[in-house]
This record gives C-alpha cells, structure tokens and sequence, in this order.
C-alpha cells in the first residue's frame, strides 16, 4: 500500500516513515527540504534498508500537487506533516504560514476529494488548547483563541478537514494533536535538526550539554507547580511515530464510525522544566549550565495530555521513559556534533 508523507524527512515525519516502512507499508516522501535535508533518507535506509521514494515539491505550488496525485493514482493515504511551525515567525510572517499551512492543506484535500476513497492523517497539536482549565487535557477541552498566526493555522486546518469530511463521506480523516515531541532514533540515524536557535526545550538541552549554546534560561521559577517551572508533556517522537501507523490503520481498515477523528498524543504525565534537566544530567552524567530568568510573556503554565482516548480506541500507548526519550536525544546531538 503506497503512503504519501508531506514533510516526510522533517523530524517526526522521517521517524513516521521508518515505522510504515517498518510495517511493509510503500513511501512516497514530499519535502522542499525548507526545514530538512535529503541526507535524512540515508538515515531511514540505513535504519530499515530501504530507500524511500522522495520528491522535491514544494506543496504551495498547486500545478505540482495536482501532478503528483495523477502520477501517484495508487497513494492510498497521506500523513500530512509538511508545515511551518516556528511560533515567533509566524508572528512576523503570518502570511507565510497561512499560505504553507492552510493553502498546501487545501491542495491535498481537493486531490483527495477526486478519489473513491482516501485516508489523511494531520499534524494537530496541544496549543488548540491554549491554557486549558483542566488537567489532564482531554479531547472534548475547549478550543481557546490561538496565540499566534501558528497556532491558528492548527485549529483552521482541523476547521478544513472537519467541514471537508462532512460533505465528503469518502475522505476519512484523523487529526493528532500532539503534546511535545522529542528525543531520536534508538540508532541515532535520524533526529531532530532545528535550524538556527532551537525552539524547543530538548534540543536546547542537547546543545546546550555539547557546548554549542553557553547557557539555557528557565523562564520562570514561580509558577504554582511542583517546583515553580512549566509543566509540559513530553512525548517520545518513536512513541508519536507509531501512533501515526496505528491511525492510519484504523483508517485503512475502515474501523472509523466517524469520518472525522480528533486524537490526543502525550505520554499522560506532566514534567517540569527542571525535571526535563534533571533527565538529562542523568542520562549525560553533564551538569547543564542553566539560569532561571523571568517568566516568558505568553507561555502557558501546565499542558498535559488525558490520552485515554488514544490509548483505548487507537491501541496506542506511549511506552518509553523520559530518561529514554532523553538519551536518545543526547547520543543524537553527540553523533551529529562529533
Ligand atoms: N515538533 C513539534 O514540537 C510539533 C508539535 C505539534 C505539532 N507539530 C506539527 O507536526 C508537523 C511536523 O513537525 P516537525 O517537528 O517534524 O517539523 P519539521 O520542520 O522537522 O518537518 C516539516 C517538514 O515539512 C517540510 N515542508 C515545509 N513546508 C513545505 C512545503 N511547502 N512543501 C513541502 N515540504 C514542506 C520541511 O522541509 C520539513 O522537512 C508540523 O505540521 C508541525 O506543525 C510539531
């Protein structure tokens, strides 16, 4: 069964491709290589031992999209991860992710709308939920007004799929909301490569533990959690990968009552920024240079996932630890710096 993935060598969706290849599924990889290089497909070979198909579109161009669909007639689902997704940009771009976020959304789902049946997996995430009332966050938790031009193109894109499946019975469609993906593979083959000053805690971390960042500012130490840092739910991206298999599945299988599916993916447990460094100085034996300065306008306190929902209807659980997920982050940022 052949699979298109949008953003196939970015970091979650070329740990998403190893897992389908994993499963004898056939990849067809999109990427502009905005946010990527080709090189990951060495990684997933040396990983699985094959090679992915790949090709170099860039989704804003709607010629192209079309032309891939009439070439690739027999794609029998897609997982679409091809987005912007740096918060700030956005913030200065909004025009940017709109275009990358909504109009390369919109493209795939009119291809998808000429097919007898199709199967389209999207990369949601936690932020739809801003600062949520409740803890655990459970997938009936209220949508809040995004923050940012980012986190809208989030909601809009759930909005798209939403209003698109209810006039298309034939398209069947799961979003994944994600909480925080992190860590690489066990092989240390592929992994996360943020581009210029990361924008994540981990690779921050990471980077900060080899030597190439002096220092990593704690925003805030007064928060009311367990030790006055943010909470967050950090997900393994093996773990977030595998989930993105077994949805894909229920759909293929036609196991969906609904053509409309919204999923939590987390690990459940909530983890403090300190506790995220305390993980790390573990599984390195390195101090990490850290400093705790003010809080950062904007962020939200506490953010972790009810994921009962996934664990019971996807048969999905998140299974490794922090200090897994957390070594093998490290041994990817050591193999890539050595
Ligand atoms: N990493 C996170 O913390 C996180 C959290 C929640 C949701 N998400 C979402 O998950 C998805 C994947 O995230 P990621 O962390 O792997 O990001 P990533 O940047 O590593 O991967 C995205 C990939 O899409 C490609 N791409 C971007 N625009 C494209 C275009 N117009 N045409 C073709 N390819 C294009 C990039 O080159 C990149 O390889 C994104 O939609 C992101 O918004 C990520």
């Amino acid at each position: 069964m052949k699979i298109l993935v949008t953003g196939g060598l970015g970091f979650i969706g070329s740990h998403t491709v190893v897992e389908l290849q994993n499963e004898g599924f056939e990849v067809v990889i999109i990427d502009d290589c905005s946010n990527a290089s080709e090189k990951v497909l060495e990684g997933v070979n040396a990983i699985t031992g094959k090679m992915p198909l790949f090709e170099k579109i860039d989704l804003r161009d709607k010629a192209k999209v079309s032309d891939f669909f009439k070439r690739h007639d027999d794609v029998e689902g897609v997982i679409h991860f091809a987005a912007s997704k740096a918060v700030g940009e956005s913030v200065e771009k909004p025009l940017l992710y709109y275009e990358n976020n909504i109009g390369t959304l919109v493209y795939i789902l009119k291809e998808l709308s000429k097919k007898k049946k199709s199967s389209f997996i999207f990369s949601s995430s936690c932020t739809v939920y801003g600062q949520a009332n409740e803890m655990p966050i459970t997938e009936d938790a209220p949508v809040k007004p995004a923050e940012s031009p980012y986190g809208n193109t989030k909601q809009m894109g759930e909005e798209i799929i939403r209003d698109t499946c209810k006039v298309i019975p034939h398209l069947n469609a799961i979003a994944l909301r994600y909480f925080n993906p992190m860590g690489a593979h066990p092989s240390a083959e592929i992994g996360e490569l943020p581009i210029g000053v990361p924008q994540n805690l981990v690779p921050f971390i990471t980077q900060t533990g080899v030597g190439l960042r002096e220092e990593l500012s704690v925003f805030g130490d007064d928060y009311p959690t367990e030790d006055g840092t943010c909470v967050r739910d950090y997900i393994y991206v093996v773990d977030l990968a595998k989930a993105h298999v077994q949805a894909l599945k229920r759909l293929l299988e036609g196991k969906n009552p609904k053509n409309y599916e919204v999923f939590n993916l987390g690990t459940g447990k909530g983890s403090t920024v300190l506790e995220v460094i305390q993980s790390f100085e573990r599984v390195s034996g390195k101090k990490l240079n850290y400093k705790i300065v003010d809080r950062r306008p904007g962020d939200i306190v506490s953010a972790y996932a009810d994921t009962t929902k996934a664990n019971e209807v996807l048969g999905w659980k998140a299974q490794f630890t922090l200090d897994e997920a957390m070594k093998s982050a490290w041994d990817w940022e050591q193999k890539i710096r050595g």
